[in-house]
């Protein structure tokens, strides 16, 4: 059984799929044993409770110093004893003592085709908008493992989305989750459950 933490900042609806996908055994072997948030209040943290899953609010702004904050999340994470950490729309960077010490065991869903689209300030909506204004006509969303970068990491699942003439960020935002993200997150999530996914020289390789 994978065990996996999900790490969410707002609506969870990829943490939903990924419940939804569980549930309906299209992810098999994988127990979701903990969802963390760095914000209150969030739609996220109710679809947990919903689900059943302990939950757990790490606010920056309740602690002293960054470094704290980093502490506290890796505690938590380590304290779940997940062996998969999975960013939903976890719009922090992660700390980088965090990142080393889950080295390819951290994955992140971004909503566009990465190399497009990706890096410092491009989170939710942004995005969306970015392309929108450069005119592409296909976009998408990319499941990636996690390094020091800012999605920079191996690419393991993307799948592509149509762009239409009259699209605002806001209905390409919904239709790229719709088509791709809540798709090839669980899709994703699964393969590695099934121990399917090896990286070797910064790349995926699917056995
Ligand atoms: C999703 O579109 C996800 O791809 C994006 O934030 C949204 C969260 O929605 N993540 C990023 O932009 C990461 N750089 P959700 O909370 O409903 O899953």
């Amino acid at each position: 059984m994978l065990k996996v933490a999900v790490l969410v900042s707002g609506g969870g609806t990829n943490l939903q799929a990924l419940i939804d996908a569980v549930g309906s055994g299209s992810i098999e072997n994988t127990e979701i044993v903990k969802v963390i948030s760095n914000k209150s209040g969030v739609k996220a943290l109710e679809r947990a409770e919903k689900a059943g899953i302990p939950s757990e609010v790490i606010r920056k702004a309740d602690f002293e110093s960054a470094e704290a904050f980093d502490r506290a999340l890796i505690d938590s994470i380590d304290r779940s004893e997940a062996e998969l950490i999975v960013l939903a729309g976890f719009l922090l960077v992660l700390p980088p003592a965090l990142v080393k010490k889950y080295e390819n065991r951290i994955i992140n869903i971004h909503p566009s085709l990465i190399p497009s689209f990706c890096g410092k300030g491009y989170y939710g909506l942004k995005v969306h908008e970015e392309a929108l204004k450069r005119g592409v006509k296909i976009t998408g969303a990319t499941v990636h493992f996690v390094d020091e970068g800012c999605d920079s990491g191996p690419i393991i699942l993307q799948k592509a989305v149509n762009i239409m003439d009259n699209d605002t960020a806001e209905v390409l935002q919904k239709r790229v989750m719709e088509e791709a993200e809540w798709k090839i997150l669980p899709e994703a999530v699964n393969l590695i459950a099934a121990g399917r996914i090896k990286v070797s020289n910064g790349k995926v390789e699917l056995t």
